[in-house]
């Protein structure tokens, strides 16, 4: 992806046919062709624009996910890029006038935020699910000097893992189970009421279980569960069955404070980790295989490396990571909020303190600069996000949180039956956000809130 002039992009959505399986095209929904979308790299408080042009036959919206963004340009869900002639009236649908003017949309990222693993997707109302199924994902990395400073693995060494389970029809076309339904029973697919859409092949970067060479050196895993619903519990195992730790230098919003080592990482969709792991001591040949602990038959496993050479490595993994974490203390109020399912005038939904999403209802309304305790709770599980704002996870089900709930998040995993306290600020822009559960079905099916801030 090559910026039109400095700080600008423009991206195309549109239908193209991707090879994933070997040799079978998948017409997939993209961003500029590809899946996953360009990866976008920008600096710390540089801004940029992203000119998005829809050439997809239905709306969308594009939302940068942990982006400290005005709300203009947050994609909000009725927020649409419609294409060209759309002429369906559906309740999502804005002010026809608009038809003819939003073929394409300007947005705007000031990216004045520590440097993270962020990442774009589609945030249309009632359709992010499928949306993001079809292929509307791509990842987008903020770096500032501080971090580059570090030492950290880099280059060749550092490897975005962007993380999606899909199903395949025979013909290679992606099968979303409640829209097209011809796999429902297929063992390893499920669309299931309380879990949301699982497929039964795991991409990284678009390619099913790849094989990655790599040097017997330290290598920077940037991952992101993109997946609609599946949660996985990585760990990485050498053919003699040892694990390597995972040393986790990042969360969701950037470096932790100092590294934090794991055995086993858990991920719930939207989640990401930076993790460091070393290949140093696996023999010449040998493979490491990044497993998923909670899958069962093939979805177990994500993917392998094969270390190919030895190799010089002069990256470290610093005792101190970064000193501008913040820490929040005072909270001026503490509020409650329920995600379970419930009764709605429709039938059954997906509600946050018992009601679905309306975008035309305050939820809440904070004040700008406030500090705030939320205590969020589930009855399965689901992994809670909040625009704008990143958190800290204060403690989990009454006791301190995990080690993996360490450093600066946007999304928090709920366990189920599981009650957490998030800690944060509310400051950058005033507007209209949200916050919602990020397994995708259970947010088109309203488990989704308005979070004003004014
Ligand atoms: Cu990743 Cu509201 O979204
Ligand atoms: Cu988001
Ligand atoms: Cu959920």
């Amino acid at each position: 992806l090559r910026p039109v002039s400095p700080g600008r992009y423009e991206i195309t959505q549109r239908v193209a046919d991707i090879e994933i399986l070997p040799g079978i095209p998948t017409p997939m929904w993209t961003y500029d062709g590809t899946f996953p979308g360009p990866t976008i790299e920008s600096r710390r408080g540089r801004p940029i624009t992203v000119t998005h042009r829809n050439e997809l036959p239905v709306p969308t919206v594009v939302h940068l996910h942990g982006g400290r963004t005005p709300a203009g340009s947050d994609g909000y869900p009725t927020d649409l890029v419609l294409p060209a002639g759309w002429t369906a009236d559906h309740h999502t649908m804005p002010d026809p006038r608009a038809v003819r003017t939003r073929l394409t949309r300007g947005y705007t990222f000031p990216l004045d935020q520590r440097p993270a693993l962020l990442w774009y997707h589609d945030h249309r109302m009632d359709f992010t699910a499928p949306a993001l199924w079809r292929g509307l994902a791509g990842l987008h990395i903020v770096r500032d000097d501080a971090e580059e400073a570090l030492g950290l693995p880099s280059g060749a060494r550092e490897l975005p893992l962007l993380i999606a389970d899909r199903a395949f029809a025979a013909d290679g076309s992606l099968d979303y189970p409640s829209l097209d339904g011809t796999l429902r029973d297929r063992p390893g697919v499920r669309e299931s009421f309380r879990g949301g859409v699982l497929g039964d092949v795991i991409l990284v970067n678009g390619v099913p279980w790849p094989v990655h060479e790599v040097d017997a050196a330290r290598y920077r895993l940037r991952v992101l569960n993109a997946s609609n619903a599946r949660h996985y519990e990585l760990e990485a195992v050498t053919d003699d069955q040892r694990r390597l730790p995972l040393v986790q230098v990042g969360a969701d919003q950037g470096l932790l404070a100092a590294p934090v080592t794991h055995a086993t990482l858990p991920i719930g969709p939207a989640e990401r980790y930076d993790v460091v792991v070393d290949f140093a001591d696996v023999p010449v040949g040998g493979r490491v295989r990044l497993l998923n602990r909670l899958g069962t038959g093939r979805t177990a496993e994500v993917l392998a490396f094969r270390v190919a050479r030895r190799a010089r490595d002069d990256s470290r993994v610093p005792a101190v990571l970064s000193a501008d974490l913040p820490s929040w203390d005072r909270p001026v109020r503490v509020r409650d909020f329920s995600f379970r399912t419930g009764r709605t005038a429709g039938g059954h939904g997906w509600l946050v303190d018992g009601r679905p999403f309306d975008p035309a209802r305050t939820d809440v309304t904070v004040s700008f600069g406030d500090v705030e305790v939320w205590r969020l709770v589930a009855d399965v599980h689901h992994p809670v996000h909040l625009h704008l704002a990143g958190f800290r996870v204060l403690s989990r089900g009454g006791r301190p949180p995990l080690p993996h709930d360490a450093g600066l998040k946007d999304t928090v995993s709920l366990r189920p039956g599981e009650a957490a306290e998030i800690i944060t600020r509310f400051d950058g822009y005033r507007g209209r956000y949200l916050f919602h559960c990020h397994n995708a079905e259970h947010e088109d099916m309203g488990m989704m809130a308005n979070l004003d801030i004014t």
